[in-house]
């Protein structure tokens, strides 16, 4: 493992009284911003009876309501920027699996603020005085690559933006370019991997030192796979639209503990996801955020629903999030067990007789869910043969002991899975609606 050589943001290391007082300050700030300039905030914080002087105190926040995904498809386009389109410097918008897309917009200042945190994200990964980054995050309305891409060069790397797809021309210019880093989905890092293996390229011949890998979740399981089979190290970079884009938080490569959360930028709650009750630090729950600079669209109290639990500060001073367990909207519920895919790819890397490309299918018999989980059989390993059933029958009983489920397996063959070039999907549902 290497650590930078770069020098840290001064507020990486502050107080914890310093940092709290800024976040109060800026918090302040936001609320009375978007209050002022955004009519639908104004609008939600009088039906809610609260004006930007009742925030206090941090806690105060609580008082104010959530935004949610809904919020901004019901104000799609730019309905809850908070300055003038003509301010607005670009935009962004996630694809969403079923109607409009979420927009956000960034001001110039926006940006610098955004590539201000992925820089610190590459440079807590471990990124040195002159490395080269290889960008596989897809450009486009998608955060991930310009986030990545921005970020980078702001630190002061040489950025290779190649986005997604293509897979032997990128191992190509890993081999011609000799990059250090690479950002991308973990997904698409093994179906790299994959490639490499296919063309008996040794992992070791490349220079890749460092991996960032986010914008799905993906478990401790998978990133000592990763790191094994790339000889890097692999840490957690996590974001969302809504919130930024990439960069919201990312991991220390030093602790390897979960995301550090910008919290100069980003103030976080957990939260009840049934009763929007704010939760204590270490207790599970719905992660919220509110944007403390942002111009554009200040964001109030996102849920973003995703699953986890606030973890005091280690490597900085600011706290963490733990791995992301998973998405509200990717638990399943199987005979009244709550199953989240990554339970499954954990159990699943522990068979070498399988490989960790897998899919979760959801049927329905008469009242009862059905999961059938697919999963591809390591290279060489006929899906047919005594070892991949047995692998099969031990993973099946894996996941009653551990997970409470009584699932299929169904095994596939090299290539069996569809692979992902951006983010992998888990759960496919074929329940009648
Ligand atoms: O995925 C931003 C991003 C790009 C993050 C590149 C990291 C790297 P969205 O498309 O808006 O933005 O999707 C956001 O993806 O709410 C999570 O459910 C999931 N997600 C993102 N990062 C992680 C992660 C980008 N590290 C949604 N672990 C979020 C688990 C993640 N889930």
């Amino acid at each position: 493992m290497s650590t930078t050589d770069l020098p840290l943001d001064p507020i990486e290391k502050a107080s914890i009284d310093e940092l709290r007082a800024l976040q109060l300050q800026r918090l302040q700030k936001t609320l009375a911003h978007a209050y002022a300039n955004s009519p639908v905030y104004k609008a939600k914080f009088d039906a809610a009876g609260v004006h930007p002087g009742d925030c206090k105190s941090l806690a105060d926040l609580a008082k104010f309501p959530f935004t949610t995904k809904s919020d901004l498809r019901d104000n799609y386009p730019f309905g809850m920027f908070a300055v003038p389109r003509a301010q607005v410097a670009r935009v962004h918008a996630s694809s969403g699996t079923t109607g409009k897309p979420t927009v956000v917009g960034y001001t110039l200042n926006d940006i610098d603020t955004w590539a201000g945190v992925v820089a610190r994200s590459i440079r807590a990964a471990g990124a040195r005085r002159g490395d080269m980054v290889h960008i596989s995050y897809g450009y486009g309305l998608f955060t991930g690559g310009l986030g990545a891409h921005y970020g980078a060069e702001k630190l002061g790397l040489t950025v290779v933006p190649f986005g997604g797809g293509q897979t032997e021309k990128q191992i190509q210019l890993f081999q011609d370019f000799r990059p250090d880093i690479i950002m991308v989905t973990p997904s698409y890092m093994l179906a790299v991997c994959d490639e490499l293996e296919r063309q008996k390229i040794d992992p070791r011949s490349l220079s890749l030192r460092i991996g960032i890998f986010g914008a799905e979740p993906w478990t401790n399981e998978m990133r000592q796979a990763i790191e094994a089979r790339m000889d890097i190290d692999a840490v957690d970079i996590y974001g969302l639209s809504e919130v930024m884009g990439p960069g919201v938080a990312s991991e220390c490569v030093e602790t390897k503990d979960g995301p550090t959360i910008w919290e100069d930028h980003f103030y976080p709650e957990i939260i009840d996801p049934d009763t929007g009750a704010v939760l204590p630090d270490g207790a599970q729950g719905e992660l919220v955020f509110t944007s403390l600079t942002k111009e554009a669209l200040p964001i109030i109290r996102y849920r973003t629903r995703d699953l986890t639990r606030l973890l005091p500060g280690t490597a900085r001073t600011m706290r963490r999030i733990e791995k992301i367990t998973g998405r509200s909207d990717d638990m399943m519920i199987i005979r009244g067990v709550n199953v989240f895919p990554t339970q499954i790819e954990e159990l699943i890397l522990k068979s070498a007789e399988l490989s960790p490309h897998y899919l979760c299918v959801l049927t329905r018999e008469g009242p009862l869910d059905n999961l059938k989980v697919q999963v591809e059989t390591a290279p060489g390993v006929d899906p047919q043969g005594s070892a991949a059933r047995a692998a099969a029958r031990q993973l099946q009983h894996e996941i009653k002991v551990h997970v409470g489920s009584s699932v299929e397996i169904e095994l596939k063959g090299e290539g069996g899975i569809e692979r992902s070039v951006g983010k992998a999907r888990r759960v496919m549902d074929l329940r009648p609606k």
